[in-house]
């Protein structure tokens, strides 16, 4: 057999194998870790928020709580596009608090980590020093209280949804 065959046969084995560890042990390795503190406290007031765009739940409509409607809202708005729920740098931490630890997302889904900010993280916005009129305000008109903001205006958000947004904020502690 031509050794290129051989190497072939050997890449595809290895991808593949490298795919049924992740599916069969990837599953288990979260359990293994017990939920923390902050991630039961995140299960009761987010509940079962889901990441499946065809779900009605995505709606937020009859999601349990105003906090885990919020978080629905957050997602559907694409706040994610722009803000980490992920400090990550010694210098974040001083300003925007601990990061989180594994038992903080068990469980959770979808977690709203982030990967490219553009804005402020929002992991403990909620401990932060912001009155709850301020994200009003500051939603419905970023450049109102932050000149030159590059936050998009979420003016046209419904009352009930702007009422969520800011309890899922304020839940983030
Ligand atoms: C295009 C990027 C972008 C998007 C999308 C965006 N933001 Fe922002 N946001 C920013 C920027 C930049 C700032 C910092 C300037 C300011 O205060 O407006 C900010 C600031 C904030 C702050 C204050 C943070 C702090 O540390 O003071 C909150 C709270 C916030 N955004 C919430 C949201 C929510 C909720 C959404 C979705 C409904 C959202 N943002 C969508 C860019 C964005």
């Amino acid at each position: 057999m031509p050794k290129y065959v051989v190497g072939a046969i050997l890449v595809v084995l290895v991808i593949f194998s490298s795919i049924f560890v992740t599916i069969v042990g990837g599953s288990t390795y979260m359990a293994e870790i017990p939920q923390s503190d902050l991630g039961k406290h995140h299960e009761e007031i987010w509940a079962h928020t889901g990441w499946n765009i065809h779900d009605p739940f995505m709606t937020g409509a009859d999601a349990p709580t105003p906090a885990s409607r919020g978080k629905t809202v957050f997602i559907r708005e694409g706040c994610w596009w722009c803000h980490t729920l992920l400090p990550e740098q010694t210098q974040d931490w001083t300003y925007f608090g601990d990061p989180p630890e594994a038992g903080d997302v068990q469980g959770e889904s979808p977690s709203l980590f982030g990967s490219d900010r553009k804005a402020p993280d929002l992991l403990h916005i909620g401990s932060r020093n912001r009155v709850k009129a301020w994200h009003y305000v500051h939603h419905r008109n970023p450049r109102a209280v932050t000149p030159g903001s590059i936050m998009p205006a979420f003016e046209y958000l419904s009352d009930e949804d702007m009422d969520a947004l800011v309890a899922f904020l304020e839940s983030l502690k």
